[in-house]
């Protein structure tokens, strides 16, 4: 017999619900909890069974390995092999709790489940107090993807959450919207120190801890070649998707309207605050004009109004900045218009 599973959403304000979640955690069930920059679908990372089902619900790929997420620093060096390495410490030191996920060798402890079968772990210490609660309350570090279906937009809300694994998974813990918006900042120290997801922790500040480099994977902005090797597998998928075909427009807002204008039927505006009057086209906002942080806040929740209302194809503003905190915005609308990108000059139309 099929087991039906209800699905309740509870405010992660009720002590309640925080006890809740860590029961039904320790007992090998899947919850989804709130960080700081999306939501995840949180299991023990130490029980394969519980993260099977993470790849069961989510229909993730099976070498796609998760972050497991501590609430101290004992159940890092529990995590990874041998001593934490000076370099790690000083990135957890200045980043930690927050939104940055550090990639070293792993120790026995970890399922090969969780790591996908890799011999590396990816940690992170979120700073959104629900998640260091839940963490505490299941007693035990709990790997968490994003808690979407694969290949859908992140959910940055326990509204997306409950849109994608209604009757999937027993319990959402609401903690409002993400702060953040995008996934953590992923970088790896097992070698040199290198960027394979861009988010709100950039090179730069990295780079001014370690005192020395820290470089972005080419993978961030560029397709990957057909057979090429990857070092972090969630590169590879389409990824943050949404059902309409997008395309980043690049260009002065100018020649976007101009392009927006005469497109197809259909088409969608996804563009800055202020700007979805510069047009008769449908629009949806994701952010302010040169304000990265919130570009990153709004992207995933526009992505997915977008499918709501029907869109077939979306053309989006690019985001203003490309480095610093706006590679991540920029690596995420990259992903969901599937590397498709259109360069528009002032005075020529298009390029
Ligand atoms: O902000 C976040 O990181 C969110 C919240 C829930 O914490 N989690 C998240 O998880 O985004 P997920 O599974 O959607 O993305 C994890 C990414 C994937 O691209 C995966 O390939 C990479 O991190 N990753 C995880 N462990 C890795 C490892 N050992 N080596 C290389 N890449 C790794
Ligand atoms: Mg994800």
């Amino acid at each position: 017999m099929v087991k039906t599973i209800e699905t309740t959403v509870g405010n992660a304000h009720n002590p309640a619900v925080i006890e809740r979640a860590g029961r039904l955690l320790a007992a090998g069930e899947l919850v989804a909890i709130p960080t700081e920059t999306v939501y995840g679908l949180a299991a023990d990372a130490g029980n394969p069974s519980a993260v099977r089902r993470i790849f069961e619900v989510k229909g993730r790929p099976q070498d796609n390995p998760l972050i497991v997420h501590i609430a101290d620093l004992a159940m890092w060096t529990a995590l990874v092999e041998g001593e934490l390495p000076k370099e790690a410490l000083l990135l957890a030191e200045a980043f930690w709790p927050g939104p940055l996920t550090i990639i070293l060798k792993k120790s026995a402890r970890v399922p090969q489940e969780t790591s996908a079968g890799l011999d590396s772990v990816g940690v992170r210490f979120p700073s959104h107090p629900a998640a260091q609660a839940v963490i505490r309350a299941a007693g035990c570090p709990l790997a968490a993807p994003s808690a979407n279906l694969s290949g859908s937009p992140s959910p940055t809300s326990a509204r997306h959450c409950l849109d994608d694994l209604d009757g999937r998974i027993p319990l959402i813990v609401d903690g409002g919207e993400c702060g953040v918006g995008i996934e953590s900042t992923v970088v790896s120290l097992v070698g040199e120190p290198v960027i394979l997801r861009p988010g709100a922790v950039t090179a730069e500040m990295m780079s001014r801890v370690l005192e020395r480099p820290v470089s972005v994977s080419a993978a961030a902005t560029r397709p990957l070649e057909q057979g090429a090797q990857v070092a972090s597998p969630g590169m590879k998928y389409r990824h943050y998707s949404p059902k309409a075909k997008v395309t980043l427009v690049e260009g002065p807002a100018e020649a976007f309207f101009s392009l927006l204008d005469r497109s197809e039927a259909g088409t969608f505006g996804l563009v800055f605050e202020g700007e979805e009057h510069l047009t008769d086209r449908p629009c949806v906002v994701y952010g302010k004009s040169g304000d990265p942080a919130s570009q990153a806040r709004g992207v995933f929740a526009a992505l997915r109004q977008l499918d709501e209302q029907g869109a077939a194809r979306v053309l989006a503003r690019c985001p203003s900045a490309r480095d610093g905190a706006g590679l991540g915005v920029y690596n995420r609308l990259l992903r969901a218009a599937a590397f498709e990108v259109v360069c528009l000059t002032a005075d020529r139309g298009r390029a």
